[in-house]
């Protein structure tokens, strides 16, 4: 049975009324409400009669078995590769590389796999090109393209691939909804049957989304809850560095990262990361953090610029870190090391404009303002860890052993950190010339004394 419903979608951020607003009640935006026929009967939709309750005891908790998506960087962010069944979100903004990646990915899976590659953007001809110049040889990977959800459905039945690859999710559409391809609720409706037959079949499902950095195009956001696992294809167009970066995971850890190079040859995997982000030359204004991302340490330069400002409010801008925090940071260094700031303005930049998350880069912030200021180079071959605390203490950062692991690894000959609780120190006896710090002051008057 089938019942056309009116409902009224947000388009920015998908949230839903009975009725139409010239402002969204949700997000505030405004003309982005669009009133869209929604059919309730789901295509695919199959009633189970062995769904039962069970006890735990009952349960047999069988390992996880994965297979590889053909890149090391690819795999560790998706937990150690793919999971039968498990349906992942690849997001990231047009012409960031995401049929790339995808495409050389299904390339080496089918070795092995069944893959189906399913195009709604691009001809067979099209994709055939970017094939060739990938330099690709599997003979067994199949590609469809199809815009048409109930075709699509079909041929997967039919191929019972292991691996399906949906791109992208706003260019297929369901022939039973009037609204147009693209739209939250197309992109929900197509995505959770595309969904419902993968979880059935055992199929692993990878879904292509465009999403872009303001939220423009925000029909694959509306999608994070339902997927098992979201991963961002991050990246700029002046640098051919890419980011894979796992935003929500159900079978691994989020945050974490993998890096390629896009060439002319598609993307190439980073090994040795650190090396982009770190210039490794001591100069004023310059100072190397090391941040955890996932499971994974990562030196990173951080640059700032501090200069007499010609505005009666000083300029403050950042690359890599949030805004707030150099705001923070600045009032530290006002209030605990006592230098005035409101006359400069300040600019903050990480190396490569890596985001930082994690919190301990603070320090190296710091330090890197006032190495800028004083116009004096911090302390040579030295990398920061540390978060600031309000009142100038320096408190004690996540994955302190491995970011000092990785410090070592990159020869770097001075780490100054959060006092340390354990007898850490003992471990890098020779290796690397470990400083403890309590509070900001100590840190400026070690970096800064030689
Ligand atoms: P694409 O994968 O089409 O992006 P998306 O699917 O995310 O929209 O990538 C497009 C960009 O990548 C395009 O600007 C050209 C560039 N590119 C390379 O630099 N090298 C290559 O080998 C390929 C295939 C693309
Ligand atoms: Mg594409």
């Amino acid at each position: 049975m089938s019942s056309k419903l009116s409902t009224f979608i947000c388009q920015n951020c998908g949230s839903e009324t009975s009725q139409y607003f010239g402002r969204c009640l949700n997000c505030n935006s405004w003309n982005s409400i669009v009133e869209e026929i929604k059919s309730k009967r789901s295509r695919y939709q199959e009633i189970k009669n062995n769904k039962k309750s069970k006890p735990f005891n009952e349960i047999s908790s069988k390992k996880i078995s994965r297979f590889t998506s053909g890149f090391r960087e690819f795999d560790r962010v998706l937990g150690g590769g793919i999971v039968p069944g498990s349906v992942v979100l690849l997001g990231g903004e047009p012409g960031i590389g995401k049929s790339t990646i995808v495409l050389q990915s299904a390339g080496k899976i089918s070795l092995n796999e069944k893959v189906l590659y399913i195009t709604a953007e691009e001809s067979l001809e099209q994709v055939k090109i970017r094939w060739e110049r990938l330099n690709q040889n599997s003979i067994d990977l199949k590609i469809f393209a199809e815009t048409n959800l109930s075709l699509i459905i079909e041929e997967i039945k039919s191929v019972n691939p292991s691996f399906a690859i949906i791109d992208s999710i706003q260019a297929i559409h369901n022939h039973e909804m009037q609204s147009s391809p693209g739209s939250v609720s197309q992109v929900r409706e197509c995505s959770s049957e595309l969904q419902n037959l993968a979880k059935d079949n055992n199929i692993a499902l990878l879904i292509i989304g465009h999403v872009t950095k303001d939220g423009a195009l925000a029909g694959p956001k509306t999608l994070e809850h339902l997927v098992d696992t979201v991963i961002n294809f991050e990246g700029d167009n002046i640098s051919s560095h890419r980011l894979l970066r796992s935003i929500k995971n159900r079978f691994g850890s989020t945050f974490e990262i993998g890096i390629f190079e896009m060439l002319e040859e598609g993307l190439r995997e980073i090994k040795n990361p650190s090396s982009i982000f770190t210039n490794k030359e001591n100069i004023s204004g310059v100072t190397t953090t090391i941040t955890n991302e996932g499971t994974r340490p990562l030196a990173v330069d951080i640059q700032a610029l501090v200069n007499k400002t010609f505005y009666s409010n000083p300029r403050r801008t950042t690359t890599g870190i949030s805004i707030n925090r150099l705001h923070q940071i600045l009032a530290v260094i006002e209030k605990h090391v006592g230098i005035k700031l409101s006359e400069f303005d300040c600019y903050i930049a990480t190396g490569g404009g890596f985001e930082i998350n994690d919190p301990s880069s603070d320090l190296g912030v710091a330090i890197s303002i006032l190495s800028s200021l004083k116009n004096i180079p911090p302390l040579a071959s030295s990398s920061y860890i540390g978060e600031l605390g309000l009142s100038g203490q320096v408190r004690k950062s996540n994955n302190l052993r491995t970011k000092i692991e990785e410090a070592v690894r990159l020869g770097i000959k001075n780490i100054i950190v959060p006092k340390l609780e354990e007898e850490l120190n003992i471990n890098f006896q020779n290796l690397i010339n470990i400083k403890e710090i309590s509070n900001i002051k100590e840190a400026v008057n070690y970096s800064f004394s030689k």
